[in-house]
């Protein structure tokens, strides 16, 4: 069979990690879309399930994703599934040989491996599933430690660890292709990081937040509330040139006090750059500086690929602008004296969330995404909550509970169209588009949540940001 035939009728298993559920199928949407590929699922889609048959691609996109993902474990070209193994056996029987033959010529080596999701199987169990397997072709010669070629049989019981049942739900075989970028998760890990502070972003997640602003090689991307740099370091490491703004002046020149255990004082290099350095991409660090996002300082011009960021909610840290606690008006050409010296006021989170679309808005290159954390009180969330913009698209939006009454959700927007094609009175005119108050009352209900159930596990969920 020519090779694009074959490719065409390959259906591939991804097995993905079973946290940040939410935020795996935007993940692996937006990395497809990066190769201008769909998400098309075989059969029953489950979401949340470990498991997903996609159907559409080829094995270089399947790689692709994978070499991006940190959400996804391994991927397989799926040769065979069932709810049986009798089903599984029909299914493989039915196969096509010149799709398996590459594989089991006498030549090769090769190995089976058995995995099972939900449920631990006795070693003779496992022994008796890969003997099981012998009505398949295998010509090569076994080897366990270096195999040219390595199977899998996958077993899966489901996601209820109180009711494992005592057959599998569902049984898939297939060719192992090559395995995600989990091991990312532990290389940058924040706690082996030169510099962080007690808002730093957990590696999985920063890495989770590039993807989902499909943020490619040579992008320009910025962070307006860079803090201590975790999501530039992620955007780094997919070879994005990196930049991001702070108004904490000890946060970007690395100053003050330190957020290690037993350590009272930043040492000389504590900062940004040297976090890029130590996982090597210093290359791809453009700057920081200290500037307030409520009185951006960039020239009005499309110039970032993508903004990712990573609000202040006023628990943790401060929300603060430049600016008198007398009320200030707002200079329509928002040009300020460069002699003026602000002092800082409140910064409103809703005011924080319309400035941010809005200088998206602006700011992004058309197709360019935004993606940032909404903080939300549970009881009181609906979507209709979530900031909008008419520049901007909502691609996804994604939970991360908090407490029982708190999350946050990471939103992805994508800028459609320029400011300027917008027809400015109707959107004044819109309801949709004007900014939502609602989430001024998110930390008075934070800690009024918190405080009636005396909530020592919800205080540190939060402060852990888990
Ligand atoms: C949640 S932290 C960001 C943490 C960051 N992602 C990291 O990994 O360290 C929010 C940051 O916003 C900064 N901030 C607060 N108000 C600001 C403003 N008006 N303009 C710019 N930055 C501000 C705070 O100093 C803080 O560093």
């Amino acid at each position: 069979m020519a090779t694009s035939a074959r490719q065409s009728c390959l259906k591939y298993l991804l097995h993905l990690a079973q946290d940040n559920l939410d935020f795996r199928l935007p993940e692996i949407k937006s990395l497809l879309a990066l190769r201008g590929k769909p998400f098309h699922h075989s059969g029953n889609f489950q979401e949340k399930t470990p498991f997903w048959c996609l159907d559409g691609l080829s094995e270089e996109d399947v790689r692709g994703v994978m070499a991006r993902s940190v959400c996804a474990k391994s991927a397989f070209e799926l040769w065979g599934h069932g709810k049986t193994h009798s089903e599984l056996k029909t299914s493989l029987l039915k196969y096509p040989t010149e799709n398996m033959s590459p594989f089991m010529c006498k030549d090769s080596t090769y190995r089976i491996n058995v995995y099972t999701f939900n449920k631990t199987l006795e070693f003779e169990d496992r022994i008796k599933r890969i003997d099981s397997m012998d009505y398949l072709p295998f010509e090569g010669t076994v080897n366990l430690k270096s195999p040219q070629h390595i199977f899998c049989l996958l077993e899966d019981y489901g996601t209820d660890p109180n009711d494992i049942p005592e057959h599998p739900n569902y049984i898939y075989f297939g060719r192992w292709i090559v395995d995600g970028q989990r091991e990312l998760i532990r290389s940058h890990s924040v706690k082996n990081r030169h510099f962080i502070g007690n808002t730093s972003m957990d590696a999985g997640l920063s890495f989770i937040m590039a993807n989902h602003a499909k943020v490619n090689k040579n992008d320009l991307v910025f962070d307006p509330f860079v803090g201590t740099g975790s999501l530039l370091v992620a955007c780094s490491h997919f070879r994005a040139y990196v930049c991001g703004t702070d108004i904490d002046y000890n946060t970007i020149h690395g100053r003050g006090r330190s957020s290690r255990k037993n350590k009272t004082w930043r040492g000389p290099d504590e900062n940004i750059r040297a976090n890029l350095r130590q996982y090597g991409t210093e290359d791809m660090y453009i700057d920081v500086m200290v500037s307030d996002a409520s009185k951006h300082v960039w020239r009005e011009a499309a110039l970032f690929d993508a903004i990712i960021t990573d609000p202040p909610y006023g628990i943790r840290e401060s929300t603060r602008r430049t600016g008198s606690h007398k009320d200030v008006i707002k200079p329509q050409d928002a040009i300020y004296e460069e002699s003026h010296v602000p002092v800082t006021q409140a910064y409103h989170l809703s005011d924080i969330f319309t400035d941010l679309l809005n200088f998206s808005a602006h700011h992004l290159v058309l197709g360019g995404r935004l993606v940032y954390w909404l903080p939300v009180y549970r009881p009181e969330y609906c979507v209709e909550m979530v900031p909008l913009n008419p520049c901007l698209r909502i691609i996804s939006n994604c939970e991360q509970t908090l407490s029982s009454h708190t999350s946050r959700r990471l939103i992805t927007m994508e800028k459609i169209k320029n400011p300027e094609e917008l027809d400015s009175l109707a959107y004044l005119a819109d309801p949709r588009f004007s900014p939502y108050q609602g989430h001024n009352a998110f930390r008075e209900k934070y800690f009024s949540g918190v405080n009636k159930r005396s909530g020592k596990e919800d205080n540190k969920a939060a402060v852990n940001g888990e």
